[in-house]
């Protein structure tokens, strides 16, 4: 029970995270990518809803962490890390959905969203980030730097 709750609100908090994605970017390709998947996770927190009987509310937490990606890498960067982690949701279903079958239909579309959105960052131009990437590169490797220097003393 306590693992299918943290299920849910990983669902919940992904419906609210694509919802966001759909209204920051302007490529109709995209936003039907994230309006499907946000479907798709709300479906995934109804199944999980039967099982636990928990109403949950959504997190920003997810949202909030591919915005900061977003914002400091460009959208290349973004999808690649929403590919990995819907792979990585997939995964992490396999044994839950070894007890329970249902899951295992919400295991294979987080691979499906996985495949959509690696297929959507290859499809992406990573010059217009170029900038964004070096600044953000910049900023942390000074940041490391100071710190070092300052544990140093
Ligand atoms: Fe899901
Ligand atoms: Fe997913």
């Amino acid at each position: 029970m306590g693992k299918l709750k943290i299920f849910q609100q990983g669902e919940l908090d992904a419906v609210l995270m694509y919802r966001r994605l759909t209204e920051l970017t302007d490529r109709e390709d995209l936003k039907e990518a994230f309006k499907n998947a946000a479907a798709d996770e709300g479906k995934h927190a109804s199944i999980i809803k039967t099982m636990t009987g928990l109403k949950l509310t959504a997190r920003p937490t997810m949202k909030a962490g591919i915005l900061l990606v977003q914002k400091c890498l460009g959208w290349k960067c973004a999808l690649y890390v929403l590919s990995f982690s819907e792979k990585l949701g997939g995964h992490l279903y396999k044994k839950p959905a070894q007890i329970h079958p249902v899951l295992e239909e919400v295991r294979q579309d987080e691979y499906k969203h996985s495949g959509i959105l690696k297929e959507k960052a290859k499809n992406t131009d990573i010059k217009s980030d170029l900038k964004k990437i070096l600044i953000t590169t910049a900023v942390v490797v000074g940041a490391v730097f100071c710190i070092c220097r300052l544990f140093r003393k």
